[in-house]
């Protein structure tokens, strides 16, 4: 495998030395960029001497890029790790920055990138810091967990670079996760290729008046990531999404609605031409029988107030209806008897399948991660929980293996 090595500034610079070798032992060609902080600790012949390659450190030198270019060494490696990792490189990287040749390559590539914090510990635990590293992590960057220790400042607590022998054990164990999981995308791609899918995603907004409305915790995230995964593995993705502050990528056709009624009738229109029709959106099931123009007042002789509800279209239910109907999978948020509920909706809404998930303790709405149930009406298959990510792509495996798909 190749592996780029990102040296920024730190003490514990001189023990990526040791980093280099671990992974020059295993078999592994490794290159060398060091950021100036870096070279102000360490000299770049040493890694030289290691790697056996020039180590890089400028983004415009003419005999640097005569070697590679720095785009060309984006797309070199199979993996990026930058040890010892500082805070400003975290803040930089958080940002886009592409100020010096590492930043640019990190913004250019594709490639896997595994950072090994090393800092102080009030740096640590800052809480610039730590949103930083929380962004970075939500944005697919592998973030080792520093050590805690004595420091060189002499002060004690986490924040130390994690040992070479553990950086090299992450690095190993996560291209090998890499590699299974290439496998398995490459394997379920076939299945999807120019499948075209309909995704509805997000909450309904059911306006009172003009400052109020009646919503839901949704935030959009198990629909977005479906749409994306589907969209990697080559299907043509129509995204229906209810208010949310996601973005998707620029190839999905994304339609934003506000309400039940809206997204009704953005499927109405979408769902003919499709394969699959997925209604991961909490729907509002009632909407305001009035809508006030004005915003309502607060009468000051009332303690009681009571609002009028009509119900909304049963999206999903009214597309299983349709004679020339895609393959309907709903979902099922339920706080208890998960499965119970999950199979009575399946059969009352005559879905092909649902995907159950229980909400509330920091999974389904909101969250980062899922456990989703998967249901028809000859199988169950419960997910471990894991990103909704990796369930969208369990998910889109379990539809591909149905012989009704
Ligand atoms: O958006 P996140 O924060 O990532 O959270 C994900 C999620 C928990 C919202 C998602 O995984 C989920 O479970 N979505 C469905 C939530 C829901 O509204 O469930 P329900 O049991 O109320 O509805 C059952 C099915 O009918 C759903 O497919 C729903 O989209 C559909 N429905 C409901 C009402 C309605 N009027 N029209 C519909 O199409």
């Amino acid at each position: 495998m190749k592996i780029l090595l990102g040296v920024t500034g730190g003490i514990a610079a001189y023990k990526s030395l040791e980093l280099v070798r671990l992974f020059m032992k295993a078999g592994h060609q490794v290159q060398v960029v060091m950021t100036a902080g870096a070279k102000e600790f360490i000299q770049p012949l040493s890694f030289q001497a290691l790697s056996g390659n020039p180590v890089r450190d400028q983004l415009f030198d003419e005999n640097q890029e005569a070697g590679m270019g720095h785009i060309e060494l984006a797309r070199w490696a199979d993996l990026i790790v930058i040890a010892p990792c500082s805070a400003e490189t975290l803040a930089k990287l958080r940002m886009g920055r592409a100020d010096d040749l590492l930043m640019t390559l990190c913004l250019a590539t594709d490639r896997p990138i595994m950072l090994a914090p090393a800092m102080n510990r009030l740096m640590w635990s800052n809480a610039a810091t730590q949103e930083n590293v929380a962004l970075l992590q939500q944005r697919g960057f592998e973030i080792l967990t520093p050590a805690e220790g004595e420091q060189a400042c002499g002060e004690v607590g986490a924040g130390r670079m994690p040992e070479p022998e553990t950086i090299f054990s992450q690095a190993e164990r996560y291209l090998d996760a890499q590699q299974k999981n290439a496998q398995a995308w490459a394997e379920l791609h076939p299945s999807w290729q120019g499948k075209r899918l309909l995704i509805t995603a997000g909450p309904t907004f059911e306006d009172l008046d003009p400052v109020r409305f009646i919503g839901n915790r949704s935030s959009g995230k198990m629909g977005f990531a479906i749409a994306e995964v589907a969209h990697k593995l080559g299907a043509q993705v129509t995204l229906i999404a209810g208010p949310v502050s996601l973005s998707c990528s620029p190839d999905i056709s994304r339609l934003d609605v506000r309400s039940a009624q809206q997204m009704f009738e953005a499927v109405q229109s979408h769902y003919a031409q499709q394969d699959v029709f997925i209604s991961a959106a909490a729907v509002a099931d009632f909407r305001p029988a009035n809508q006030s123009n004005q915003k309502i007042k607060k009468r000051t002789d009332q303690d009681l107030m009571s609002l009028q509800l009509v119900k909304n279209p049963d999206i999903v239910a009214w597309v299983a209806e349709q004679a020339n109907k895609p393959f309907v999978v709903g979902f099922a948020a339920e706080t208890e008897n998960v499965l119970d509920y999950a199979q009575s909706k399946l059969k009352r809404k005559q879905l092909d399948m649902i995907c159950a998930n229980q909400v509330g303790k920091n999974l389904g709405f909101e969250s980062e991660q899922n456990a989703l149930t998967l249901v028809t009406r000859d199988a169950v298959e419960a997910l471990m929980i894991s990103s909704k990510k990796q369930q969208a792509f369990e998910l889109l495996k379990f539809l591909a293996s149905l012989h009704s798909f």
